[in-house]
């Protein structure tokens, strides 16, 4: 594989700096690059105001608006494109596929369009495990399970990677795209009906009123959950990696599962208090497990989970019980 070197870069762009991950991204990629300008850019459609850092150039624009792109990556040349932005929901994009297609896919052309007009050194792209859709290997690797999207947000994803891929054969273009397995942690907000397990659980606990906590089928499924500084990690890894990569798609997650039961014992642990579950149904065409192959961005990507699921989670816990306060 061909190398190249790693400079510290004068500019960058984040999409979605108001989001759960972005934001998160933001704050770690500050401390660690303090004289990097960060360029964010949220329309704000789900996104909080309060997430964003006074520390960055904000941008409240759509990533679909083309004219303002251009005058973005015109004004800022940035060298890396850190790709967050999306409606990110899978139940969401069963119910609206038009408005999360524009969005997932059609925002992502706009982007890597302008990432090509203004010769950045690396576009990342925020993609997901599950255009998997249920994977027969376990752990999944990304060679040896090919990809089968069950819902429009998995196919949009997909769709994104091979846009990726397109440009980087047609314009010399380095991209990576980044699959993330199941991410939680501090900013995830358990209000919304498409939230996940860990914060719509946490959310039961510490805001009854705004939600009521379930549990689907036995308890018996297992996900591999991965925290989300480990997330912003794999993203500053991709972008200081000293290979060249055209659309590499790699598998970023925790390489552990862990049964959704144990979930539930260990938040009662380390909160001490009881997690009431409304038993329902399994939902139809939900997959039973999830569990990443994370070897090959090991190798290249120089990537390691860095917090372990628990620690992940009493992190979480902390920043739920702050919020009450
Ligand atoms: N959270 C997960 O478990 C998970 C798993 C796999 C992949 N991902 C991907 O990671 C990325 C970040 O996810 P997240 O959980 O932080 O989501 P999030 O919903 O918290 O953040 C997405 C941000 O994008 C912004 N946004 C939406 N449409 C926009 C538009 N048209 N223009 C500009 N900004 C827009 C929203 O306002 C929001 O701030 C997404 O691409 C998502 O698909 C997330």
């Amino acid at each position: 594989m061909k190398t190249r070197n790693f400079k510290k870069p004068k500019t960058i762009i984040v999409t979605g700096c108001a989001g759960f991950i972005g934001s998160n991204f933001v704050k770690v990629f500050k401390k660690e690059f303090p004289k990097t300008n960060i360029v964010g850019i949220d329309d704000l459609s789900t996104g909080k105001i309060e997430n964003i850092s006074n520390q960055i150039k904000f941008y409240k624009k759509s990533i679909l608006n083309e004219k303002e792109m251009e005058k973005i990556f015109k004004e800022h040349k940035p060298e890396y494109i850190f790709h967050f932005a999306a409606l990110p929901r899978v139940s969401y994009s069963i119910e609206n596929p038009i408005k999360t297609s524009e969005i997932n896919i059609t925002g992502t052309i706009i982007l890597l369009e302008k990432s090509k007009k203004y010769k950045i050194k690396r576009f990342i792209l925020s993609s997901s495990s599950s255009i998997y859709g249920g994977a027969k290997k376990m752990p999944t690797s990304e060679n040896n399970n090919q990809p089968n999207p069950k819902s429009p947000y998995a196919l949009q994803k997909y769709v994104d990677e091979q846009f990726c891929k397109l440009f980087s054969d047609l314009f010399e273009m380095e991209t990576i795209a980044l699959r993330y397995f199941n991410v939680f942690g501090p900013g995830q907000y358990g209000k919304s009906a498409y939230t996940t397990v860990i914060s719509g659980w946490l959310e039961s606990i510490y805001f009854p009123k705004n939600k009521k906590g379930f549990i689907e089928g036995d308890g018996s499924q297992t996900r591999d959950f991965c925290f989300v500084e480990n997330i912003v990690f794999a993203n500053i890894c991709a972008m200081k990696a000293t290979g060249v990569f055209k659309g590499e798609i790699f598998n970023i997650g925790n390489n552990i599962r862990i049964s959704l039961k144990e979930v539930k014992e260990k938040i009662e642990k380390y909160t001490n208090k009881k997690l009431e579950l409304e038993k329902r149904p399994s939902r139809f065409g939900d997959v039973k497990h999830t569990h990443a192959d994370i070897k090959k961005a090991m190798k290249y990507l120089k990537y390691k989970p860095l917090i372990s699921f628990s620690d992940g989670l009493k992190k979480t816990i902390e920043w739920f019980e702050m919020r009450r306060k």
